[in-house]
Parts: structure tokens; sequence; C-alpha cells
């Protein structure tokens, strides 16, 4: 299936899903906001190329799985562009969310965004036993065993002098866990074996490391056009990042080396297990900076 009807179909599944009779409209609208704002949706699409690297044909019930991810990522970003938090005023191109309609609608439309996709993948059609595995390792990439807690991590390590150890523990659990997810979820979803079940998990791991030292780099490098979100924001809130520690070359090739490193392992993959790979290695790829 081409991506851009992947990204329909992700739509649809959110669509779809807030399409039940609402409770507060403007709850819904507030959460619609920002998840139709136009993200690069790379976790979902991973999940979908993974489930169709393994040979399957993509069902209803994988495109509601890669929904449920995303609604959990956009949470993520509403919560982590409050004032409380990295006090951000873009995103996607627009108006951060609490900028648009207030605080505790975010705080709320955030809530929300962590606790429907639970729902979302509960009711979807898959073995009784996929779903509870994926729920459980969702939970683990998202709460207080993965991105909030990498949260609480990186707020704590704003303007202190940390170790490269405790930055790789940061990004791994606020970045890390839910780009881990889609490579964990395709090995579920597809019952692959544990050896291979495994890897996939180390290639997201890796992965997961590498975008956050790329958006790392890029919010010293790129422009408010490139990112949609305002450049320039860790040095001015005393981040820990990759590029304070390594300077931005040594950061460069520390994420070229990463991509690297997860890619050789998704050959391995290719060679060992009935897998074709060639379309995650086009977005991983397509995550390199030039120059
Ligand atoms: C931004 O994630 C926040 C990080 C975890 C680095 P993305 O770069 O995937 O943002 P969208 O979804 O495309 O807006
Ligand atoms: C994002 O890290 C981590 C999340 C869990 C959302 P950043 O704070 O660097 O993300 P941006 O730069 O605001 O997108
Ligand atoms: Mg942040
Ligand atoms: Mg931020
Ligand atoms: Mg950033």
């Amino acid at each position: 299936m081409k991506q851009a009807e992947k990204l329909e179909q992700i739509k649809q599944a959110i669509n779809n899903f807030y399409a039940q009779p609402s409770v507060s409209d403007s709850l819904i609208e507030a959460i619609l906001y920002s998840v139709q704002a136009g993200g690069k949706r790379i976790r979902p699409l991973i999940l979908l190329e993974l489930v169709e690297a393994f040979g399957q044909e993509l069902q209803q019930a994988h495109f509601q799985v890669a929904a449920a991810l995303e609604l959990v990522h956009t949470g993520s970003l509403i919560h982590d562009d409050l004032p409380a938090m990295d006090d951000d005023d873009y995103r996607r191109g627009r108006l951060t969310n609490h900028k648009k309609f207030g605080e505790a609608m975010a705080i709320l439309a955030g809530d929300s965004l962590f606790l429907d996709p639970f729902g979302l993948i509960a009711m979807a059609d898959l073995p009784s036993q996929v779903k509870v595995a994926l729920i459980s390792e969702l939970s683990l990439a998202a709460g207080s065993f993965g991105m909030v807690a990498g949260q609480v991590l990186d707020m704590q390590g704003e303007g202190q002098v940390i170790s490269l150890e405790d930055l790789k523990t940061i990004h791994a659990n606020k970045t890390g866990k839910l780009l881990t997810y889609p490579f964990v979820a395709a090995g579920l979803i597809v019952q692959s074996e544990q050896f291979v079940q495994e890897k996939l998990r180390r290639i997201g791991e890796l992965l997961g490391l590498a975008f956050q030292v790329r958006d790392d780099i890029l919010d010293v490098t790129a422009s408010f056009e490139e990112l949609g979100k305002t450049p320039q924001k860790d040095l001015a809130t005393a981040k820990s990042t990759y590029p304070a520690f390594l300077g931005i070359d040594g950061a460069k090739n520390f994420f070229n080396q990463t991509l690297d490193e997860a890619l050789e392992i998704l050959k391995d993959l290719e060679e060992k297990t009935e897998f074709s790979g060639e379309e995650i290695q086009k977005i991983v790829e397509s995550l390199r900076l030039n120059g």
C-alpha cells in the first residue's frame, strides 16, 4: 500500500474513533486540532510498514493500533508545550493547543489522548492475547516506565551538568520508548519468533535515540518553517542535549553511527527471517541530515 493511502487510513481511524457520540464537542475539537495538524506520522508509518514487511496485508485493526500510537504521541506534544513544561507557542506549524484553547483544555485534551488509545486498541479486531500484549507494551512505553518518566528526567536535567550516560537515559525514555513501540507492536501483531522480537526492539531503541538527537540538532540548525515549532529553544532553556554535550558535528556523527547500527540489525533480520526491510530502510535513510 502506498504511503499516502496509509496516512489517509490513519486519519480515518482517528476520525472514526472521535466520531462516536460526543460528550463534549469542545474537547473533541481541541483533540482533533492537534492530532490532525499535520505531524510527520513517523511512528504509525513505521508500524504499518513493518507489518507489511512481514508479508501481512494491512487491515483496519492495524490502522487502529497505528492511530492509537499517534494519539499518545500527540498527547505528549501537547503536554510538552505547556507553560509549566517547555512553554512553546507553536507546534506542527500552528499555535500550540494551550495557546488556542487555554491551558486547562490543553491539559484535558492531553489526558484524553493518553487514555483513549487503550480503548481504541481494545476495540481492534485482533486476537485477545495480542491486544493485551499491545496494551501492556504501550503502557510501559508511555507511562512511568517510559515517556512520562523521561520527561521528568528532562525537566530535572535543565541547567544541570549531567553525564552522557544520563543524557542517553533521558532520550531513551522521553522519545526512544514511543519510537520503539512500533517495532515491538509489529512483532506482536505478526506474532514473530522471540529472537525476531528482540532484534526489532533493538532497532527501535537505536532509532528512537537517534531521533531525539536529530531533534536536538535541528533545534539548533533548522528554521521555524522547516520545523513548524520555534527553533533555538534548547539553549535558551539550558536543556541537556547531544549538541550541548558533543557539539553539532559530534552530535551528527553520533546520530549517523546510531542509524548505521540500526540498519545493520535490519539487514541481519532480512538474512535470518522472512522479512523485507526496504521500506523501513527508506524511512530511516530519510532521517539523515545533509552537511
Ligand atoms: C517531536 O516528534 C518530538 C520528539 C519526540 C522529538 P516528531 O518530530 O515526530 O513530531 P511530529 O509528530 O512530526 O509533529
Ligand atoms: C520531546 O522532546 C519529548 C516528548 C516526549 C514530547 P522535545 O521537547 O525536544 O520536543 P520538541 O522539540 O518540543 O518537539
Ligand atoms: Mg521537552
Ligand atoms: Mg519541547
Ligand atoms: Mg526538541
